[in-house]
């Protein structure tokens, strides 16, 4: 039953459309570089050739330079610091964020990690409790389990998404397992649809972490919605950045007064006397964590250009991308035809190197010796880390999965290329020429 969209090979559809000479059909004039012919003719940069991209290094830091805060934002601090009116700020972002993602219940929080820990506390679970988490994830979507004597169940990622792999859960299932926590690594959308009908089947909540996913889709309906309970971030690195910030999105109206008591104590004198929270009031359960209000006024200004920023962003990465998995062995994450991804930190490609017939490594040497921005980065596997390994930070035992192929894969075969904040068709182009010109001598770094 497990779908069968994810047999298709990833970016198999767009290779075979472009192969077929699909731009030319739709009556598009195709680039120079995005023609699959290798370009033999001059020798790699590392063997002595001529560099194959040449841009100016102030042009690639203005190109790429993220978060990017402008006079819209400036405006805003200096009204809001000239007034005694700063916490106004918070439901305003919080009704325009409502607006945007269609969530019936919604809090700002300082940041992501404050909304997670809100959410366990809504959620209310048993201790011994499961929740199901990739291990490929932040540390405060595992750690915020020990307050509340969760125990988490380390999931793998699929090596064709790099998001949670459902095959996994399933074979990890206990009579314990309470919860699962996808996360959409790096904007890509988790299976939500087929991991909710799992937890229709199991009986499990669903939580969502959409930390990289602002406005990414499926089926239509936005990413922070899918879940009982999700959350965003808004760090300065995210898709939306405020410098810090966060947001707690419920579906019922208790799992928002506890995940909002627990960390705002005058909430609850807020609710309406039938409300099983409202005897908490002028306690709350102990922690303070209101996002700061120029947290809200930088997001509301955000807000307004996050649109056609995200636009131009996918538009440069379609204009690198389409071109690039045309070479064998190289691919970039599968895109379900249902979903619209965010693009979150950095364009991520993947490389098989038994068909491509060399290593990620001898990859990577000759993309910087032609001059192509390229790099790697292992996001931390949190089973692997202490913590998880000492008892005593933990009211249950935790297992600690011996093998994790799918983080494996995705950790030692990908790139990242960058996001491009602006018109940047040279700086694509000419890293077109330079990874088709390394295929065309591949032979000398097999
Ligand atoms: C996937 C994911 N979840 C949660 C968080 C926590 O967000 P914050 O840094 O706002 O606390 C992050 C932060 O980088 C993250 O990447």
């Amino acid at each position: 039953m497990e779908k069968k969209i994810f047999e298709e090979k990833p970016s198999e559809g767009r290779r075979n459309f472009l192969q077929a000479g699909g731009m030319a059909l739709l009556g598009l004039a195709m680039p120079e570089a995005m023609s699959a012919k290798p370009r033999a003719a001059e020798s790699l940069a590392m063997s002595g050739g001529p560099k194959t991209v040449h841009f100016p290094a102030d042009k690639l830091e203005a190109l790429t330079r993220w978060p990017r805060y402008g006079q819209a934002e400036k405006d805003a601090l200096h009204r809001l610091i000239d007034t005694d009116m700063f916490y106004e700020e918070l439901p305003l972002f919080e009704k325009e964020w409502q607006a945007f993602t269609g969530i019936p219940y919604l809090r700002a929080h300082i940041n992501g990690s404050s909304a997670i820990t809100s959410m366990f506390f809504a959620i209310d679970l048993e201790p011994g409790s499961e929740i199901m988490v990739p291990s490929y994830d932040f540390p405060t979507d595992v750690l915020a389990m020990r307050f509340f004597s969760y125990v988490p169940i380390f999931i793998d990622i699929s090596p064709t998404t790099g998001t949670f792999d459902l095959e996994d859960a399933r074979r990890k299932f206990t009579s314990r397992t309470r919860a699962v926590f996808p996360m959409h690594s790096w904007g890509m959308p988790s299976d939500m649809d087929h991991i909710r009908d799992f937890a229709k089947e199991k009986d499990l909540i669903v939580l969502e972490d959409a930390a990289h996913a602002h406005g990414a889709s499926m089926q239509g309906k936005k990413m922070g919605t899918w879940g009982d309970l999700a959350i965003f971030s808004f760090q300065a690195s995210k898709v939306l950045p405020t410098v810090e910030g966060g947001m707690g999105m419920y579906h019922s109206r208790l799992h928002y007064e506890r995940a909002t008591a627990f960390g705002e104590y005058l909430a609850a004198d807020k609710y309406p006397e039938s409300s099983p929270i409202h005897k908490y009031h002028g306690t709350g359960f102990g922690q303070k964590y209101r996002m700061h209000p120029f947290s809200a006024a930088v997001g509301r200004m955000q807000l307004r250009t996050f649109e056609a920023t995200a636009a131009l962003v996918e538009k440069n990465v379609r204009r690198q991308n389409d071109p690039l998995i045309q070479l064998p062995g190289l691919s970039e994450p599968f895109i379900r035809p249902d979903i619209k991804r965010a693009y979150y930190h950095a364009n991520m490609l993947l490389l098989d190197s038994a068909k491509a017939g060399f290593s990620r490594d001898a990859l990577v040497k000759a993309l910087k010796a032609e001059g192509v921005p390229v790099s790697v980065w292992d996001y931390p596997e949190q089973h692997k880390l202490t913590i998880y390994s000492e008892a005593k930070w933990w009211h249950h035992p935790i297992v600690i999965p011996t093998s994790m192929p799918g983080n494996d894969y995705i950790n030692g075969q990908h790139i990242f290329l960058p996001l491009y904040y602006g018109e940047a068709d040279d700086i694509i182009d000419q890293s077109t020429k330079a990874f088709q010109k390394i295929w065309a001598h591949k032979s000398e770094l097999a």
